[in-house]
């Protein structure tokens, strides 16, 4: 299903930018991206149980769920998640079960194993964003949610000419800077039991995008949320 061109990424290039990226990493992308952080972990937080982070990187965002929350985190960098060890030591994180080094797209756990999985900024660093997405939503549980905060391509114009001009130089840093909503849209159209609940634009410059799936089944968590009236808040 996945689209491929030559702005897609390889895992080798990936792994490699980010061993360069994990030193500095909380001190460059810490505070900007802190909001999109918080809205997530907020909409993770309403469904709460166990939630899956995929691409945890280096923690940053693990001592900001509530301690009720049972917390997996993954990712495909060895000296990213190094950080995030020393982040649960640091902060006593205890209900963290365990960090492992796993590719997003080949999950090493059973169907049906989170009521959600987080995503931050990480769709469009994965060389196959389509398949990761099919991997997510294995491994949600019936009534679960996929929680992404992610960059959102521009559709026409000036900032779509420079993200594509500045695709190659952005590729060896470890990601995209064209990805349209429409991949993800189409993403939930075309997979079974998957809905599009929301997607809200995020700082900096609505560039980001706060986007939610559901899994249909399951007998839901009792959370006094109103999810219908976000179904129809803000979808497109
Ligand atoms: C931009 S960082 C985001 C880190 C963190 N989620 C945050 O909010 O700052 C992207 C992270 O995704 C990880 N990543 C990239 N490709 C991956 C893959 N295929 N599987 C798992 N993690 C991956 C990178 O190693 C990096 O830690």
């Amino acid at each position: 299903m996945s689209t491929l061109s030559e702005a897609d990424l390889d895992k080798q290039t990936v792994t490699k930018a980010y061993a360069r990226w994990a030193p500095v990493y909380d001190l460059v992308f810490g505070a900007v991206f802190e909001r999109g952080r918080h809205a997530a972990i907020a909409a993770a937080e309403r469904i709460g149980g166990r939630i899956l982070e995929v691409g945890v990187g280096t923690g940053i965002s693990l001592p900001h769920y509530s301690r009720d929350c049972r917390l997996c985190g993954v990712d495909i960098s060895a000296p990213m998640l190094r950080k995030a060890e020393e982040r649960v030591t640091e902060f006593g994180l205890s209900n963290v079960e365990g960090l492992w080094v796993m590719d997003a797209e080949h999950l090493s756990f059973p169907d049906d194993s989170f009521d959600v999985i987080v995503a931050q900024y990480v769709i469009t660093t994965v060389p196959n964003p389509e398949a990761t997405l099919d991997e997510f939503a294995r491994v949600l549980k019936p009534g679960g949610e996929i929680v992404l905060v992610s960059r959102v391509g521009a559709e026409a114009g000036l900032r779509r000419s420079l993200e594509h001009w500045f695709q190659p130089a952005a590729r060896k840093l470890g990601w995209r800077t064209e990805f349209s909503f429409e991949r993800y849209s189409r993403w939930a159209e075309q997979t079974r039991g998957m809905h599009l609940i929301e997607r809200r634009a995020m700082p900096p410059f609505g560039h980001f995008s706060l986007i939610r799936f559901g899994k249909n089944g399951g007998e839901g968590r009792d959370t006094g949320h109103d999810f219908a009236s976000d179904t129809m808040r803000a979808v497109g």
